[in-house]
């Protein structure tokens, strides 16, 4: 099955144009597994009468589900496992930097389901619970699909998301079990704050950040876009801040005004001083 070239061109540029997620003609099998169930579920004749729908745009909920839908989610707790222990590092330095200020703020920008967030959120609860105690730290979650991120406020997973990156040690510290899934202790969900936000559009206000995870999203940009980002994160940045990408990501090629710090098995990137 496949979508008719005038509805799929809509498509494909309506999500880039909104979201800066491209997609070509390799990906028709995705709209059509990711959109069908929104056509079953709609009670809409054809997936092309959704798109068509769409812009007629007469239900403005149509357009935001399906640009949801479009989006891939996948996510781990401790992804790639190294960026987590190169922060443990980041924070132990940040501790000694900000000691006048006593305050840290962190970013996870496409957070989808919250493992990311909830992770950093382990990694400060492990190391650095005495500086929970003494120091204003958040961190600033943001994704731009609502339904994922109610999940992630949620922060109740099930045994096959618990699996993957948590060793049985974390899983009895920092869950509790409820109803056969685990539910995020309150000493990592209070340091979260969810927020929707387009990374694409006009950003809220955001404070200014010691540490962003960017991961694992701007592969699904074209390079102008992450370039256009990329520089943005530099705005909200301390010049002394970190940004880590995810692990298919690089900076080469998209803005060289970065630095690449190697740390273990993982870099990042801090901000080149501007001349
Ligand atoms: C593959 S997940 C990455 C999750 C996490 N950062 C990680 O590395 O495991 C990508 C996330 O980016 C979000 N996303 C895609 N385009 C976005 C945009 N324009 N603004 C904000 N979030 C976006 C998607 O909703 C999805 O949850």
């Amino acid at each position: 099955m496949k979508v008719a070239p005038p509805q799929f061109d809509y498509l494909c540029t309506l999500l880039r144009k909104r979201t800066g997620v491209c997609i070509d003609e390799t990906k028709q099998y995705l709209v059509v597994a990711r959109l069908m169930p929104i056509v079953n579920q709609r009670k809409i004749p054809s997936l092309e009468t959704l798109i068509d729908r769409m812009r007629q745009g007469t239900d403005p909920s149509l357009e935001k589900d399906v640009l949801c839908a479009m989006m891939t989610h996948e996510t781990s707790f401790f992804r790639d496992k190294a960026p987590f222990e190169a922060l443990r590092g980041i924070i132990a330095d940040l501790v000694v930097r900000r000691a006048a200020e006593r305050q840290l703020t962190l970013w996870s920008a496409a957070c989808s389901t919250g493992q990311e967030p909830f992770s950093i959120a382990m990694v400060l609860n492990e190391h650095f619970r005495e500086l929970l105690a003494t120091w204003r730290i958040r961190i600033i979650a943001t994704d731009f699909s609502e339904p994922i991120l109610a999940r992630a406020r949620e922060g109740i997973y099930g045994e096959l998301e618990t699996n993957r990156g948590l060793s049985p040690a974390l899983l009895k510290k920092y869950f509790r079990p409820l109803q056969g899934k685990w539910s995020i202790a309150q000493e990592c969900r209070q340091l979260v704050e969810f927020r929707c936000m387009n990374l694409n559009d006009t950003w809220p206000m955001m404070p200014l950040v010691d540490v962003v995870f960017l991961r694992n999203v701007m592969l699904y940009f074209d390079p102008p876009t992450r370039a256009a980002l990329v520089g943005r994160v530099r705005r909200v940045l301390r010049p002394d801040g970190s940004l880590f990408l995810g692990g298919a990501e690089t900076m080469i090629g998209i803005d060289d005004g970065w630095s690449r710090v190697v740390h273990g098995g993982c870099s990042h990137y801090t901000p080149k001083p501007r001349r």
